[in-house]
């Protein structure tokens, strides 16, 4: 009798035992989690610099559409001041981000919508943004790290004054 209670405990207690260790193990199994934004953009061939902080999640779907969610629209800077909205949205292949909405870089005064973003030839240190006008060349070591982006509260002034301008027209 004694000797049946002490062979069975090992037993119970081994079972709970190795369960739990097939939970953990099949927790830690688990797809490991998605790279960051800035990690994606290093692994495309575009400088991790080319969105801000500020991007609180993205989704990369199979035809290769790339959105990226920040809380609200805001401002940053590289050579130009260059507007994020809440939402930019792209086609993102191997060193470049075609059909992009969502964001504009100030030219001369005016927001002009930023449609494609091209790294062609690291080496040349350059980066194009296709402005619609013309393609603006950057160096890309302004893109080396990840600005931080101010809400827009600026651009909507000046936002209200172009209404207001047009209005006047
Ligand atoms: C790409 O996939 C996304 C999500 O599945 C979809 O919303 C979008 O319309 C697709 N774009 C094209 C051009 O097929
Ligand atoms: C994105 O670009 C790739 C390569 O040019 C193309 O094959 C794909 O269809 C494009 N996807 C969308 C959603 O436009």
């Amino acid at each position: 009798m004694a000797h049946f209670i002490t062979t069975q405990k090992p037993i119970k207690f081994l079972h709970v035992f190795l369960t739990f260790v097939s939970l953990i193990s099949r927790s830690l199994s688990s797809s490991p989690p998605p790279p960051s934004i800035h990690d994606l953009l290093l692994s495309r061939g575009l400088p991790k610099g080319l969105l801000p902080k500020e991007v609180k999640s993205y989704t990369l779907s199979d035809n290769g559409t790339l959105e990226v969610f920040l809380d609200e629209p805001c401002l940053t800077k590289y050579e130009n001041r260059v507007f994020f909205d809440s939402v930019v949205r792209a086609n993102l292949s191997y060193g470049s981000l075609i059909g992009v909405v969502g964001l504009s870089q100030e030219e001369l005064f005016l927001w002009l919508p930023v449609k494609d973003i091209i790294v062609d030839d690291p080496k040349s240190g350059l980066i194009l943004f296709d402005i619609g006008l013309a393609y603006k060349q950057l160096s890309l070591s302004l893109f080396e790290e990840p600005p931080n982006c101010k809400p827009q509260g600026i651009l909507k002034n000046e936002v209200r004054k172009q209404k207001g301008f047009e209005a006047l027209r």
